[in-house]
């Protein structure tokens, strides 16, 4: 469990890391309307979550950093018995108060007034992605906050790991079941109800994003989300799902067969596939740049198509043609945290790309996808494969915090 403390010290943090004479506003999220009156669940903003830990909507974090002060306010609704009989229990400005590590509770309403009232201030920070946060027009600069908590959120602390590790031991549970199940002619839904329903089952909210259930050639398709098909008994079936635990995600993908067992064709390239993201695991460790993982990926996964006879020719230029962005067209992986695609930067502000460091958050997620219509080599056409794994970068080199979830072909076959 994440302690006030250490929300308390994330926000002292980002007041040292703005300038004097500064305004911060967070909003929280709002509250999305499915159609008519009915809402979707609803999700805090993950900016605000990691200075504040607070999940209610219709709330306000607003740091002001003086000349030789700073302070802290949180603007949330009070209670009120006619809106929590429809929607829910609310903390209120009592408890509020007692719980957070924080100057000043105040109402949500009187927001408008206090901010107003505010003089002498000439930098005004807030996110530029969130339309919803007042204009003050009367403050000079205007600086983007999402770069300075994006580069904060790089560095998971103990406490997010311990949450981030209990998202994927869930994950790997939805997943060793689904290996176990019977899926020939089952539909993709049906996987995918098995798969979130031990992601709630084991106490995680809900997905970390839309599950990808696909069999066969669906997994060429690289946001397959419709998961409406049948599945047939010779095809593989690439899962790509993770849940949201406590806030924190986990973005796994395993590809099997749907009876259990890989023929010849299947297993030549998931082997290829396997073996390149095992190589490029091991390249994990402080100072390394993601690009440098990518250019193993391009490097190894053309290797690997010219042993296929897909491509032929020399692998240089082979790699100058592109030639594997048809069948390789996205990247190693992405930052992981309380985001899927954690919302955190990839260069600097000097425009350098940032290297990885002790307590980044990664995923290592290679592919290779033969698309049914490919006449290169017709044996491997409607193979798609990804193998995705979320790696923590450590002192010395990394830590696969989901190498428990069944990769090796032995292990997938015999569940
Ligand atoms: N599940 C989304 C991704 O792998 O990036
Ligand atoms: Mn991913
Ligand atoms: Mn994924």
């Amino acid at each position: 469990m994440i302690k006030e403390k250490e929300y308390f010290n994330r926000r002292k943090k980002l007041l040292k890391k703005i300038k004097s004479n500064s305004i911060v506003i967070l909003n929280s999220s709002e509250v999305k309307v499915r159609s008519n009156d009915t809402e979707y669940p609803y999700r805090q903003n993950s900016n605000f979550y990691y200075l504040t830990g607070f999940k209610e909507s219709n709330s306000k974090l607003v740091l002001l950093k003086k000349k030789k002060s700073t302070e802290v306010i949180l603007f949330i609704e009070d209670r009120d018995k006619i809106e929590e009989l429809w929607n829910g229990k609310r903390l209120g400005i009592l408890k509020a108060k007692k719980r957070f590590l924080v100057d000043k509770v105040y109402n949500i309403k009187e927001f408008n007034d206090f901010i107003y009232k505010l003089k002498n201030f000439k930098n005004y920070y807030y996110e530029f992605s969130d339309s919803n946060c007042i204009k003050l027009n009367n403050i000079k600069k205007h600086i983007d906050i999402s770069y300075i908590i994006g580069y904060m959120r790089l560095f998971k602390s103990k406490e997010e790991i311990k949450l981030i590790k209990k998202a994927i031991k869930i994950t790997k549970k939805a997943h060793h079941k689904v290996m176990r199940i019977k899926k020939v002619n089952k539909k993709e839904y049906q996987i995918q109800a098995v798969l979130e329903y031990i992601f709630k089952k084991n106490g995680a909210y809900s997905d970390a994003y839309t599950s990808i259930v696909a069999g066969g050639n669906n997994a060429n398709t690289l946001h397959y989300i419709r998961n409406n098909k049948k599945l047939k008994k010779d095809d593989l079936i690439l899962i790509d799902a993770g849940c949201e635990y406590k806030y924190y995600a986990s973005d796994i993908t395993r590809t099997i067969p749907v009876n259990r067992k890989f023929n010849k064709h299947q297993k030549k390239v998931y082997k290829i596939v396997l073996n390149i993201q095992k190589k490029i695991i091991k390249e994990i460790r402080p100072g390394i740049k993601r690009s440098k993982l990518q250019k193993i990926a391009i490097k190894e996964l053309t290797k690997g198509l010219i042993e296929l006879k897909i491509l032929n020719g020399n692998v240089k230029e082979l790699i100058k043609k592109e030639s594997y962005k048809k069948y390789y067209p996205h990247g190693i992986g992405h930052w992981l945290g309380l985001d899927v695609h954690d919302a955190s930067p990839y260069f600097n502000k000097a425009n350098k790309e940032i290297k990885l460091k002790k307590g980044m958050l990664l995923t290592i997620e290679p592919g290779l996808y033969i698309d049914s219509k490919n006449r290169i080599n017709k044996k491997y056409a409607g193979i798609g494969i990804r193998i995705e794994d979320n790696i923590l970068v450590t002192k010395n080199g990394y830590k696969n915090l989901s190498k428990k979830i069944k990769k090796s072909v032995k292990s997938i076959e015999n569940p």
